[in-house]
């Protein structure tokens, strides 16, 4: 069954809840703004991400609010003076951060509050946060309303100026490692989740191979009772099947495959085969090797 909501006959609540469950894991902005007067503000937003390379934009929301549609301190800051910080959260910091969420009254600085260190940025006027990974100094290129009633968004468009990447997150070849990032994300409700450990895989970009896809492969494997949708994906990306020379090859030196393929009865074969190619792909081992397990059955 499928639960079907048209936002227009829920409350705003209820669709944002929606929204943020479904939405996510979402990154986090947290957000270093100052006012005219040059007083710091710290708030995190979910509602972020990366947008362009070149120029390289950021664009974050901070919402009205849905009670009261109020503004938010961020937005009335980057109204008045033109720059941001965006420093992205790791795991170290993100009670901190939480707690650097609560709503302060205006001129309360959150970096003392969060107990985060400030640093001065090069190129722009609030600082930024010590304990970041990494930070984006941003002038605001421009702020979209998205609406006047509690619950519209106002994306804040940045474009960053100078980045900061603490050389302790970084790989050999200087590029971010995302075990050391370890980042966190925001879901619904209470949730975040954490970007490390078994919560990161790997798999591999189909930009510089044009893969077979789904349709190309053999029907009795795509409609195979014991392959998902991320084997046959997984299997799909390949650009050739093997040929008889190579499958024959690999029989001759598995005897696992040559154990499987004397059994007598076919269902059984192929539901061996099918299973140990599975194995294969779900531990994220050689597909080539997967495919000629499973083509093994042509030798039946
Ligand atoms: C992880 C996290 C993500 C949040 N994302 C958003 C968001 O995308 N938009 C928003 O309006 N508020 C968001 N909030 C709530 C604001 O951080 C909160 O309203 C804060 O008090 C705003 O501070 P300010 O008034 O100093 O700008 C988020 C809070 C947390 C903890």
């Amino acid at each position: 069954m499928i639960k079907t909501v048209d936002p227009k006959k829920v409350s705003t609540q209820e669709f944002h809840s929606y929204l943020l469950g479904a939405v996510a894991p979402r990154p986090i902005a947290f957000a270093s703004t100052v006012d005219k007067n040059g007083v710091v503000n710290l708030s995190p937003f979910s509602f972020f991400n990366a947008f362009s390379a070149n120029p390289p934009i950021l664009i974050f929301s901070p919402a009205r609010r849905v009670r009261n549609n109020t503004t938010k301190h961020t937005l009335e800051n980057v109204l008045e003076h033109k720059e941001v910080v965006i420093n992205i959260v790791n795991y170290a910091m993100v009670e901190q951060m939480s707690l650097a969420s609560t709503e302060y009254d205006k001129g309360v600085n959150e970096f003392t509050k969060a107990g985060l260190t400030e640093v001065p940025s090069k190129m722009v006027k609030p600082p930024r946060v010590a304990e970041a990974p990494v930070a984006f100094e941003c002038k605001v290129n421009d702020v979209v309303a998205l609406g006047k009633e509690g619950g519209a968004g106002n994306l804040i468009i940045a474009e960053v100026v100078l980045a900061h990447i603490n050389e302790e997150i970084l790989d050999e070849s200087a590029k971010i490692d995302p075990f050391k990032l370890d980042a966190v994300g925001r879901l619904g409700g209470n949730w975040y989740t954490r970007a490390n450990y078994d919560a990161l895989f790997e798999i591999p970009k189909p930009l510089a191979t044009k893969g077979i896809g789904i349709d190309q492969i053999p029907q009795e494997i795509r409609n195979s009772s014991i392959l998902t949708g991320n084997n046959l994906g997984r299997l799909g990306n390949v650009e050739t099947l093997p040929d008889k020379e190579e499958i024959k090859s690999f029989i001759q030196t598995n005897q696992h495959v040559q154990e499987v393929l004397s059994k007598k009865d076919k269902t059984e074969i192929t539901l061996s085969l099918h299973k140990y190619a599975k194995k294969l792909l779900d531990e994220n081992q050689n597909t080539a090797l997967a495919w000629k397990v499973l083509m093994a059955i042509s030798y039946y």
